[in-house]
């Protein structure tokens, strides 16, 4: 099976990424032995280094091989009057619903329903929660058979003209029919908006006057910042400032494992560019973000450049497009990159009193700067990548015999461990030499050493860890100086000299 192909229902593709996840240490649970706490999950070492390699793949193309880009690690605590002036104090909150039946809460946004009515009546319904209003194509083969189950039983009905087939499926709830709860189909409350912002107190008083929040996302910190970097650094309009860091969001439904939690990190970059530039700069964005998840392997038909329509689109923003990545539950959102006009620099000015407007020697004008801001999360872009590196396939077991295997064709650049040395057996001399070989290339890329078990189960341990090379010291080796080299993706071994291995994989792993 190639990379990324799925052997069977989304759900429970699902179920075996995040049982690997765990398995390996990629990604757990927080404070499990305590039972967890949802919306929070912790990396584990296989996981660090997935989503270290991430974040350094961004900054590397971002900022590294840019000369227009600086960046920029602000505090998480900043002063309340940042988020009154962003609007987040007054506006960053999501409508929440309650099923008065089993009480789950929903946000009231991601509850979907199909209906299929008839003469104005609804004679079937289906509610489920999800991030866009799917096609009824992409849902479940259970619940297709029961839609085509009702359609069956009013069919002679529509072909007798009886009734009429007014509005087949449509992913909204039609005026006057109720959104009902997708678990228990309860009736469910009004909306109420709840903000998702935490809040938290700055020294020892719990009074508002100490009040503030952990911040919700990173770009704030780049505006409030705009005139010390400008000051300091003596960049000029075109320019960006890129930041990646924790941020918080009080969610009131986290779910899809790490897409949606309470604490993520984000990876941002605001833009500084002269109005009237900005769809040029615009267009430039969506294309190099495009080129950067290409560049690292990701599926061209797992990935979406989704632009908003008019309907979408905050009442500040010229436009915007959302990155989507197609996961096992469904298409969700890695990125918006958005033309965010000059909203953010004309409020932080209004509110802060401090002139954010930006002189151009050369013209001799003065304006305030229009930006476009391609915000990814570094947790969700390690999460896509996961799930486009997964496959499952069959391995030759050590008589010869195909046996299923699981494996992570990883990009070598986001790959955690890049090589695994391995003696074939635990004497004459093969761990000493083995060792040796480790200790040389684990100066230049991340290596693993194991000599525990067959060497075929050693394989597949690597395979599960995405790692796209493993060398073995064998009884040749020790007679000519030559080791084997096996491929993750094809499975293909190569003898090479010991002396010339490092460069062998350099050159394969093109780092
Ligand atoms: N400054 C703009 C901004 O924050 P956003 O669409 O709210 O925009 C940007 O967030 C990115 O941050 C999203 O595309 C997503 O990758 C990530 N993100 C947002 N909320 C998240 C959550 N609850 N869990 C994980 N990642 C999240």
């Amino acid at each position: 099976m190639a990379k990324g192909q799925q052997g069977s229902s989304g759900q429970n593709t699902m179920e075996r990424i995040v049982s690997l996840a765990k398995r390996r240490g990629f990604v757990f649970q927080s404070s499990e032995i305590y039972g967890g706490l949802n919306g929070c999950w912790d990396y584990g070492p296989l996981g660090v280094e997935l989503k270290r390699n991430v974040k350094d793949a961004w900054y590397q193309g971002v900022v590294r091989e840019r000369d227009d880009i600086v960046p920029l690690d602000c505090s998480i605590l900043m002063n309340r009057a940042v988020w009154k002036a962003s609007g987040h104090e007054d506006c960053f909150t999501d409508p929440m619903v309650d099923c008065r039946g089993c009480k789950r809460r929903y946000r009231a946004d991601r509850i979907r329903m199909h209906y299929l009515v008839l003469d104005g009546q609804a004679v079937w319904h289906h509610s489920y929660e999800g991030e866009h209003a799917e096609g009824f194509v992409e849902l479940s083969k259970r619940v297709r058979k029961s839609y085509d189950h009702a359609l069956n039983e009013h069919k002679a009905q529509i072909e007798s003209g009886a009734a009429a087939e007014t509005d087949c499926v449509v992913s909204e709830a039609p005026d006057g029919f109720p959104r009902v709860c997708p678990e228990c189909g309860g009736e469910l409350t009004g909306a109420r908006m709840f903000n998702l912002m935490f809040k938290t107190f700055v020294g020892p008083s719990e009074d508002s006057a100490s009040m503030t929040y952990l911040r919700p996302e990173t770009a704030q910190g780049i505006f409030a910042n705009f005139l010390n970097v400008l000051n300091s650094s003596r960049i000029k309009v075109p320019f960006g400032i890129a930041q990646m860091g924790k941020s918080f969001r009080n969610e009131i439904t986290p779910r899809n494992f790490t897409f949606r939690t309470r604490e993520f990190e984000q990876m941002e970059i605001e833009f500084f560019c002269k109005p009237g530039t900005d769809d040029e700069w615009y267009h430039h964005w969506v294309a190099e973000r495009k080129r950067w998840y290409a560049e690292l392997g990701m599926r061209d038909e797992n990935l979406r450049f989704r632009e908003h329509t008019a309907e979408e689109m905050a009442h500040y923003a010229r436009a915007c497009t959302d990155v989507e990545y197609k996961f096992p539950f469904g298409w969700g959102e890695l990125e918006g990159i958005a033309n965010r006009t000059d909203f953010d620099l004309k409020a932080h000015a209004e509110h802060s009193g401090k002139d954010l407007s930006y002189f151009d020697d050369e013209t001799k004008e003065r304006y305030v700067p229009y930006v476009i801001e391609p915000s990814a999360g570094a947790d969700r872009s390690v999460l896509a990548f996961f799930c486009d590196a997964y496959c499952e396939d069959e391995a030759p077991d050590e008589k010869g015999n195909p046996q299923p295997r699981t494996v992570l064709k990883f990009h070598p650049k986001l790959a955690p461990i890049k090589v695994a040395v391995f003696p074939l057996v635990r004497k004459d001399g093969m761990p000493e030499k083995a060792r040796g070989i480790y200790d040389d290339v684990r100066r230049r890329m991340a290596a693993f050493y194991d000599e525990k078990g067959a060497v075929g189960r050693r394989y597949r341990r690597q395979d599960e860890a995405g790692t796209p090379f493993c060398v073995t010291v064998d009884g040749q080796t020790m007679a000519d100086d030559t080791v084997t080299v096996r491929d993750r993706d094809s499975m293909t071994q190569e003898r090479v000299p010991a002396a010339g291995v490092l460069d062998y994989l350099q050159n394969k792993l093109a780092l």
